[in-house]
């Protein structure tokens, strides 16, 4: 897979994609990440990314050229039909596990980082973009969303995770919250791992799990448990 990034502020991205899962897998090859500085695409002295609202108001807003011209820049090496457009934004449709899922599957995903009030409508007449949010809450970046982004699919690519049963058991992966995890030791202050866990019973393990992630999702998401129920009862 072939993420481009493209952002005004390269470096509240590059910290987090040379760390942990992101980097094993851009190391792998199992994910190409390339970044684009918005500043790059400007054809004034002082590289302005950004400007005034027309109409008034507070904040400031992307401007349309340099994200239009970064985008044709990089539709003259690849194929635009065959990339997928994502602009992490509060207006967008809600991040899911089976978003992240479709994303997945796409060769190359294009994330355009908006910043303050957003970005210039216009950017929309020139290319098919979807908008995303990470939840109901103001980030002042998307830079940070789009981070999010990126961590959730690069860990579903294929080679990544060395036990690729652990991202299927991940709560969401089948409408369940993940059950609660132990590591040694066994006992720690006077507080013990719980029994079943240290028997051997692989089959008791497995019945244990699946009723701690019923419990958990029933009382914590009854949105999700309702789900679940309709299709697994
Ligand atoms: N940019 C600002 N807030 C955001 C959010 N909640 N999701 C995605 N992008 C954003």
């Amino acid at each position: 897979m072939r993420i481009d990034i493209l952002t005004g502020f390269p470096k509240i991205v590059e910290g987090p994609l040379n760390e942990s899962i992101i980097k094993i897998g851009r190391q792998k090859g199992a994910v190409q990440i390339v970044v684009h500085n918005l500043r790059d695409y400007t054809d004034d002295k002082h590289k302005t990314i950004d400007d005034y609202p027309y109409g008034g108001g507070p904040g400031m807003v992307l401007k349309v050229e340099p994200i239009v011209r970064a985008l044709d820049v990089l539709f003259t090496e690849h194929n635009a039909d065959e990339a997928q457009i994502v602009l992490p934004s509060p207006r967008g449709t809600t991040l899911t596990q089976s978003l992240v899922t479709r994303y997945s599957l796409a060769g190359h995903l294009v994330i355009i980082c908006g910043h303050y009030k957003g970005i210039d409508e216009r950017v929309h007449d020139f290319y098919k973009i979807e908008e995303v949010s990470i939840g109901d809450y103001i980030l002042s970046s998307g830079e940070i969303a789009a981070l999010v982004l990126v961590d959730a699919l690069v860990r579903l690519q294929p080679g990544v995770i060395k036990d690729i049963d652990s991202a299927w058991t991940d709560s969401f992966s089948d409408d369940l919250l993940d059950a609660p995890y132990y590591t040694r030791p066994a006992e720690f202050r006077g507080v013990k791992v719980p029994q079943v866990l240290t028997s051997g019973d692989h089959k008791k393990i497995e019945q244990w799990r699946l009723r701690q992630r019923e419990d958990l999702t029933r009382k914590r998401r009854p949105d999700l448990y309702e789900k679940y129920i309709k299709i697994n009862k």
